[in-house]
């Protein structure tokens, strides 16, 4: 029997609806498959425990959480209560960071059952490895108040070693896939980051000779994946262009409700955290309309990252099963609630 200790946090807004549903459909797997376990620990960790505490989780929550083998988080942010900045890099930013989760990876595909807005959507199956430890996400920068004249100045820091790391990932993804990369990169506007990033582009590349690469300006880029997604397999972005590239990525499979994503530490020495592309989503919560397909195609990259992929293509397949049947959330054109379409996926899984 392997056993897996999952720390749980649901946080904020509807991350509290979708991960509990996923968390039986897991589960469910668990049951059904008969050889894992899952042993869940959840913290409450959220807006609330900040406005309660002053913190976003407790001064050793880092090391509560560095003995598990997986961090499952559904969605932080409240900014009615808290600013965005605050939550977030109290919590979120500070565990990828913390535990090096330095590649975020975030497919997009056609799903079975759910229109993409394309007019030809083509079937395309694409994946962002986006950079997730640097870049224009940094703290170095500041403010400077001098009334009319106020000004804010953002550092971006692009590392050789960072960049190399995303790109090499990228490279070795393509391998067991379609053998193409894509580079987004901006070198025709920003100056030093982004010539810098094709250069190890560049030298990367060369490593790689079977696999073929090419690089794109982000903004043609963002264009191709609505007119033409499925030119593209793997592509290799910075933090904030892949960041905004994988939002798109979820709109055009149909809705970022269905998009994954999974935070990867590398080198074995923190687990690493699997949470899904959306938000807390304050607009809906409380409704029970939430799509879970995000938080559970999710969870099936935290399946994969254990080595069970086997089982995370079944419930893939269930997934779809049960979109193509017509038993969906209002976001992609159903009218099922979190809940249904979360029982119908077990209730699929138990028949297998
Ligand atoms: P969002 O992703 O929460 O919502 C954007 C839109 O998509 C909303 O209309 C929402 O209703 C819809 N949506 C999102 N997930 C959905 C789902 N599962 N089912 C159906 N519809 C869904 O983005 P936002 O509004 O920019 O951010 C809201 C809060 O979430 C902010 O505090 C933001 O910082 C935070 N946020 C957190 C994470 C995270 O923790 N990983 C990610 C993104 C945004
Ligand atoms: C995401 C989110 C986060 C990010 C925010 C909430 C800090 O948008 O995971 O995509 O920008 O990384
Ligand atoms: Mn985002």
């Amino acid at each position: 029997m392997k056993k897996f200790e999952i720390a749980v946090i649901p946080g904020d807004g509807i991350g509290k609806e979708v991960v509990p549903a996923a968390l039986d459909v897991l589960q469910t797997v668990a049951d059904v498959h008969g050889g894992i376990q899952f042993d869940w620990t959840e913290f409450p960790w959220n807006c609330d425990y900040y406005l309660e505490h002053g913190k976003m989780m407790p001064d050793n929550g880092l090391e509560i959480l560095q003995g598990f083998d997986g961090i499952f988080l559904g969605a932080i942010g409240n900014p009615q209560l808290v600013p965005d900045h605050v939550s977030l890099w109290g919590l979120l930013i500070k565990i990828r960071r913390e535990f090096e989760q330095v590649i975020n990876i975030r497919p997009a595909k056609c799903m079975k059952g759910i229109r993409s807005p394309l007019v030809n959507p083509n079937d395309f199956d694409l994946i962002v490895v986006r950079e997730n430890s640097e870049g224009e996400y940094s703290e170095i920068g500041g403010r400077i108040h001098r009334g009319e004249d106020e000004i804010a100045v953002q550092n971006a820091i692009f590392t050789r070693k960072g960049v190399e790391r995303a790109m090499r990932y990228a490279f070795e993804l393509a391998k067991k896939r379609r053998g193409h990369v894509t580079s987004a990169t901006k070198s025709n506007g920003i100056f030093h980051s982004m010539p810098f990033w094709d250069e190890v582009f560049n030298d990367v590349k060369k490593d790689y000779r079977e696999i073929e690469s090419a690089a794109f300006h982000i903004d043609a880029l963002a264009a191709f994946f609505v007119t033409r997604p499925q030119i593209f397999d793997v592509i290799v972005a910075s933090n904030l262009f892949g960041d905004i590239l994988t939002d798109l990525g979820g709109a055009i499979m149909g809705s970022i409700g269905i998009a994954p994503a999974a935070n990867i530490n590398l080198n074995g020495k923190y687990p690493s955290m699997f949470e899904p592309v959306h938000g807390s989503a304050p607009d809906i919560y409380g409704k029970g309309i939430a799509n879970p397909i995000g938080q559970i195609w999710t969870a099936k990259m935290m399946l994969d990252h254990f080595g069970e992929d086997e089982l995370g293509k079944k419930m893939l397949e269930v997934l779809e099963e049960v979109t193509a049947d017509g038993i969906k959330t209002p976001d992609i054109g159903g009218n099922a609630s979190t809940r249904e379409v979360a029982n119908e996926v077990c209730r699929r899984l138990k028949a297998l």
